[in-house]
Parts: C-alpha cells; structure tokens; sequence
C-alpha cells in the first residue's frame, strides 16, 4: 500500500483505521479484524476511552508491534507541559506499550477557551518534542489546527508537526488549510473521512461509485488519497473494514476529483477549531 514520507523520516500507510466510538469489546475484535486485512495504521485517543481495547486488539494480533503505526492522541484538558507528560505516561500505560508511533494534540487550546492560548500549545508541544527525543514518542503532530494555530506553534516549535488530523471529507475538505499545511511539510491525515454516512446519499457520488463498480464510501476514500491525505475510516462491520481497504484497483480521474472537490458544504460536524468545544448549528 501506499505510504506517505513524513517530515521526521517516518512513514504512515495512506489508509489506517479509525477507533472512535468503538466499545471496550468491538474495539479489540474490530482492532484484530482490521489488522488481520491489512490495516497497519490505527488512530485512538485517550478521549475515546479505549485505548486499552486498542492495546490488547494490537497484541492479541499476528502482525509485530513493529509494522504497525499506533496514534493516539493528547486530550484538551490535560494540554500544559506537566499535563502533556503525565497524560502520555498514562496513554502508554493504557496501551499497553513501551512506545508510541504518533501523538498528536487532539483540538488546539483557542483564543476563545484560554487566556494565553499560545503558550498552552507551545507548552504541550515542548514537552511532545522531549518525549520523542527520548524514544517514547516516533513523530509527534496536531489535529484540528488551523493555520493560526500552527503559525503560533511555529514560533517556538523545534519540530515541526509530522501531521495535521482534520475532518475532511466530500462536502468539507478544507483546502486552503490541507495546501498550508502540505506547502509546510505537514501530511494532512482525515477524519470523519466518510462524513459518519451523511454524505451516502448524495447523487454526484452515487453516480461516480456506479462508473466505477465501487461503494459510495471507497470513492470518498478513494478521492481522499488521490489529494496525498490519509484515511482514517470506522468500522466495527467486518464487510465494511474489507472494503474500506480495497481501494486501489481503481483511480478517480482529474474530472471525477474536480467535481467531487466542488460539491457544496455537507456532512460538516460543526466543530470548529476556534471556538470548540462549543458547537455550531448545522
Ligand atoms: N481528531 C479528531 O478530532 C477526530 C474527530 C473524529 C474522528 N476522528 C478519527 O477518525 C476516525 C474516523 O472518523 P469517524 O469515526 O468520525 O467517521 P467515519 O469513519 O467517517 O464514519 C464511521 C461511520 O461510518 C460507518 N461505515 C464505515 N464504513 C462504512 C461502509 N463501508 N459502508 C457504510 N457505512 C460505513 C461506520 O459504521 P459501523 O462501525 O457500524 O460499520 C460508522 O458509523 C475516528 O474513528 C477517529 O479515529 C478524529
């Protein structure tokens, strides 16, 4: 499968496995499932309360701790740099290993939840730097930065961010940001890459699946990585971790990915960067 160099000399497959939602009992099934079909990439976070599911679906599978890239992520109440380290020790000892592949702050503090919100992420990223120089952490990384957000960090930063985790998606793919971010070095890694099935419906897409004999949810995938981002799709249906991998016996050509980059904002989480946690309508 494809992979993706990063910025540090790491690599990360082009499509991985999202874990959100997924229960103590599916997310260690579903974490063996997805491995056993290919997935070497997989994406927790200590918010989503299963890293340990996530660990024990890791060692209770045939594939070496070494060939798989292991995400989690640096929850919003425990940015700060003490906060950082001790979140990270407990994320490990949740997961049960001696290392993570890549770590990642979740939301960025923001003008509008903290006073210096600046120093709050440089602090956590000072202490993210620290760990992977000590060989805890192999790429460090953002998610749901904005370019306000990664301009700050970059003030103070002696790494740059591997990677910037953002929903995107058909409907909402934030290009201005994904160029920022792929003009920087930063690979841009998607979340919510099927817009959670709000986007299945659409007729564009229908149409497109049909040309090509594929599902509705492999052309939004398919279209994701022809713009050099990574997958995160999930799955706890074992038909659907299968054809969420299956993607490359085929390719969108440039028109099919111009149409799909013009559709109109839709399956858009409401969730923005600079004024989250609070929710905007949608
Ligand atoms: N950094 C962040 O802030 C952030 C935010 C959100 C998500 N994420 C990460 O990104 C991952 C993916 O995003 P997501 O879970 O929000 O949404 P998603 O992957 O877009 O969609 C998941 C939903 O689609 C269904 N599904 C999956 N494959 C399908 C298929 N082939 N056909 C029909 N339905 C299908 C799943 O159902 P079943 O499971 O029932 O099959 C699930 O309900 C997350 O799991 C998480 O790891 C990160």
């Amino acid at each position: 499968m494809k992979a993706l160099h990063l910025n540090d000399g790491n690599t990360i497959p082009i499509v991985g496995f999202g874990t959100y939602k997924a229960t103590e009992q599916e997310g260690i099934v579903s974490v063996q499932n997805a491995l056993a079909h290919g997935y070497r990439l997989i994406d927790s976070a200590a918010v989503y309360d299963n890293e340990e599911a996530v660990g024990k679906g890791i060692k209770s599978s045939d594939v070496s701790r070494e060939a798989i890239v292991v995400t989690t992520k640096l929850w919003r109440e425990n940015l700060g740099y003490e906060q950082t380290k001790a979140a990270f020790e407990q994320s490990l000892k949740k997961l049960d290993l001696d290392y993570i592949d890549l770590y990642l702050i979740h939301w960025p503090a923001n003008a509008r939840n903290y006073d210096n919100w600046q120093k709050t992420n440089a602090d956590s990223w000072r202490a993210m730097e620290e760990l992977q120089s000590e060989g805890k952490i192999k790429s460090i990384g953002v998610s749901n930065f904005w370019e306000e957000h990664l301009k700050a960090l970059f003030e103070t930063a002696k790494v740059i961010p591997a990677i910037n985790q953002i929903e995107f998606h058909p409907g909402y793919w934030q290009p201005e940001l994904t160029r920022f971010c792929q003009e920087n070095g930063i690979a841009v890694e998607s979340w919510s890459p099927l817009a959670r099935g709000k986007v299945f419906g659409n007729e564009l897409l229908q149409a497109i699946a049909k040309k090509h004999d594929k599902s509705v949810p492999q052309i939004c995938l398919r279209w994701i990585t022809q713009h050099d981002v990574v997958v995160i799709p999930k799955s706890t249906t074992l038909k659907r971790i299968k054809e969420n991998i299956d993607l490359f016996d085929f390719e969108l050509s440039k028109d099919e990915i111009q149409q799909i980059d013009a559709l109109p904002e839709m399956g858009f989480s409401g969730e923005l960067p600079n004024i989250w946690p609070e929710r905007i309508p949608t």
